[in-house]
């Protein structure tokens, strides 16, 4: 005998669409998961939605077999500039399989090695935009590292710079992207006839959407005309790369969707994550004198290089414990393959139901994290006690065929950026008395996080 999952009262034909802010649903789905506990359901118009936030059922539901990645909601929305791009495909589109089959090697550790020193070159144009700020202003951190995330997925996988440093001007790709996934969540939540009446929005959707091919396009006109030619990266991966088992390549379309692919999911999510640790560093001092004192130890005051990366422990275990504590992509979505129950049999799920995993909910789950979840404690990602995790119990970086394939290339990247920013600059929060707030699109950054960055008279 299974029981009823728990679902707020809603209203007649929008059901319980006024219990979600749309536009910070993060916010929401955790208010109601206080509410209603480890698992609920909404009725958005007519579209039934099933929540987690426990560890165990994240653990359950995270099988390949039983339950796979939905493309729906605002991901689907997304498609609309995507198309079937490795992140917005359908699990039985045939591009996925090309398009992971042939960018695979370009992220294995060694191919991503290769990336390092165009890393350091882009942490430069950021490290060289902070010594220069003479009167000390504030820096709007997420900005600064959403230029530094779009310049280097833009550079180290695409030999295309974007110089996103050169102007004040916040990137306009990024802004574009912003807007972009803003309004994929907004059209997701509203009825279909009224999304076709608001037409300023939908000019705007369509004025980013052209904007942003444009982008790609550039970016790939300019390999095809012969710049940078014998460059081995992703994009020549992309443009000549031939798949082993079908033999085929990508048309140019499709070779368009993946670039934009990889410029929007290699930057939010790297330079958000970037954004969070340093403010948990200015936030917990204690944590920052001993990552200090690690990186003087391992680096001293040279240029970090690449063999370093390993040796940081420390510093690994702050990038765990901030993507626990604020992962960006806070959920992922998963429907089920067949008829089944879950939590020993309580719950029954329809085939084909969507179940939103609460990442950032089930990586503060007392019952794995202890009653301190909610703290910041790199130590508890140390000495072992990471590799001892229960399974699932730290999925950031998504679970299966369909999680990051990036992470590597990203791992690196948050590395060599923190360590060279602790080591060069003293950090302070431009108003001490701010606390974090958060801003979403289709992931979560922070909001209004100002600080200041003072040049350290003696490296160590
Ligand atoms: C997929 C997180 C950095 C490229 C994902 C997923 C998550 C994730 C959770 C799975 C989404 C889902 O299930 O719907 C992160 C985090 C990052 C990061 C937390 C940084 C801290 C990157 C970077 C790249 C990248 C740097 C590119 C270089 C992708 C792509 C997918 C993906 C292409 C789709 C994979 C597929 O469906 O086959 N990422 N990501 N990510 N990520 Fe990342």
């Amino acid at each position: 005998m299974t029981s009823q999952i728990p679902q707020p009262a809603g209203w007649p034909f929008i059901g319980n669409v006024l219990d979600i802010v749309t536009s910070f649903s993060c916010e929401s789905f955790h208010r109601l998961a206080q509410q209603h506990g480890e698992i609920y359901q909404l009725n958005l118009l007519g579209r039934k939605l099933i929540l987690v936030s426990s560890h165990a059922l994240v653990d359950e539901l995270s099988d390949d077999k039983r339950f796979k990645k939905a493309v729906g909601g605002a991901l689907m929305e997304a498609r609309d500039l995507l198309h079937d791009g490795l992140f917005t495909a359908f699990n039985h589109e045939a591009n996925w399989a090309v398009a992971h089959r042939l960018l695979s090697p370009s992220f294995r550790t060694s191919a991503v090695q290769q990336t390092f020193d165009g890393m350091r070159e882009i942490c430069a144009d950021l490290v060289g935009k902070w010594m220069q700020n003479d009167d000390r202003a504030p820096i709007d951190l997420t900005i600064d590292f959403t230029r530094l995330a779009l310049d280097t997925i833009a550079y180290c996988t695409m030999s295309y710079r974007m110089n996103s440093f050169a102007t004040d001007e916040p990137p306009r790709f990024s802004e574009a992207m912003s807007a972009f996934l803003r309004e994929c969540n907004g059209r997701a939540n509203r009825p279909y006839l009224l999304n076709i009446l608001m037409r300023g929005r939908n000019a705007a959707y369509c004025s980013n959407i052209e904007y942003m091919r444009g982008v790609a396009k550039a970016i790939i006109a300019e390999r095809q005309c012969g710049v940078r030619k014998g460059q081995q990266d992703l994009l020549h991966a992309l443009i000549n790369g031939r798949d082993p088992k079908t033999k085929g390549g990508l048309s140019d379309s499709e070779i368009a969707d993946n670039v934009l692919t990889f410029l929007l999911a290699g930057h939010e999510t790297t330079s958000a994550t970037m954004s969070f640790a340093i403010y948990y560093l200015i936030k917990y001092p204690d944590v920052l004198r001993k990552l200090q004192a690690e990186i003087y130890a391992v680096v001293g005051d040279q240029s970090i290089e690449y063999e370093d990366l390993a040796r940081l422990h420390y510093l690994t275990a702050v990038l765990r414990e901030t993507l626990r504590l604020q992962p960006p992509a806070f959920v992922r979505v998963v429907y089920s393959v067949e008829d089944t129950t879950v939590a020993g049999g309580k719950y029954a799920i329809a085939a084909g139901s969507g179940i939103a995993l609460l990442i950032r909910e089930t990586q503060r789950d007392p019952a794995v994290w202890g009653t301190d979840a909610n703290e910041f404690c790199p130590e508890r990602m140390m000495n072992g006690r990471f590799e001892r995790l229960p399974p699932n119990a730290w999925q950031p970086f998504g679970y299966g065929a369909r999680g990051c394939i990036g992470k590597n290339f990203s791992w690196q990247e948050m590395k060599l950026v923190l360590c060279t920013l602790v080591q060069q600059f003293d950090l302070a929060l431009a108003d001490p008395a701010y606390e974090l707030e958060l801003s979403q699109a289709m992931t979560i950054k922070p909001k209004n996080l100002s600080i200041r960055a003072l040049p350290k008279r003696r490296k160590w």
